[in-house]
């Protein structure tokens, strides 16, 4: 059994009053502390699939299945704790709280998962010395640089312990230093148990994954086409 899959996914959005594909039939799966990489040119499908996978979207046909349990026979509340207590999202835009402290940000996902203080304080300052933040820890997110607001996000998304990141361009704002950063991070992440699946067009990224996917006109394939 895969940590998350999807079979036969298909998502279609009105265009011009055209039914457009935006996923084609897609079928995949990632296993526990797995690196995947899915590499498309802008206008692929990559968010939409990251969306349908990350159960922020619903797809028109197929499944996806998380840890084998079919999510569409979950309820809005089983989902959205599955969202908050097995997926960490990370995205190109950040969503930080700009007036927020780095530590307070981190912080925030296990003040709504009800995590005892003490406890909070403790995975709060053990995430933010992960990313490598520690002098910025009390920095307010909007007095960061691009490469630290990223670190930040992801600190945040680890705050739970997620099964899988799922991140959508995270390298789109930084420089090649910063990237090269955030990879290390992901094999880090990796390495000590949830699984990672990023979205991208850059390849030289998507390089440092255990495992490739190319996605081309809303299909996905193992090989470049
Ligand atoms: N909500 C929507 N309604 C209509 N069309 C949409 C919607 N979301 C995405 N699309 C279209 O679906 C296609 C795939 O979009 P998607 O955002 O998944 O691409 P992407 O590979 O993530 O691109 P980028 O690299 O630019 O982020 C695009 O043609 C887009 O215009
Ligand atoms: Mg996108």
């Amino acid at each position: 059994m895969s940590l998350l899959e999807c079979k036969g996914v298909t998502r279609i959005f009105d265009a011009n009053s055209a039914a457009f594909k935006a996923l084609d039939d897609v079928s995949m799966s990632i296993e526990e502390g797995e690196f995947v990489a899915i590499v498309g040119r802008s206008g692929s499908g990559k968010s939409t699939l990251l969306n349908v996978l990350g159960m922020l979207d619903v797809p028109d046909e197929g499944e996806v299945l998380f840890e084998g349990v079919n999510v569409s026979t979950m309820s809005d509340k089983e989902k959205s704790v599955l969202r908050n207590k097995s997926f960490g999202y990370v995205f190109q835009s950040f969503f930080l709280e700009p007036e927020y402290t780095v530590y307070e940000n981190v912080e925030m996902p296990l003040v709504i998962a009800g995590v005892k203080a003490s406890e909070r304080d403790e995975r709060t300052r053990e995430l933010i010395e992960l990313v490598g933040l520690n002098d910025r820890k009390d920095q307010k997110t909007k007095k960061l640089s691009g490469g630290e607001k990223q670190r930040t996000c992801i600190a945040r998304a680890l705050a739970c312990k997620p099964s899988i990141v799922l991140a959508d361009e995270p390298c789109g704002n930084l420089d090649s230093a910063n990237s090269a950063e955030i990879m290390k991070l992901f094999r880090v992440i990796a390495e000590q148990g949830s699984a990672v699946l990023m979205v991208t067009h850059n390849e030289d990224d998507a390089a440092k994954a255990d495992r490739i996917m190319y996605m081309k006109d809303g299909s996905l394939s193992d090989e470049r086409q």
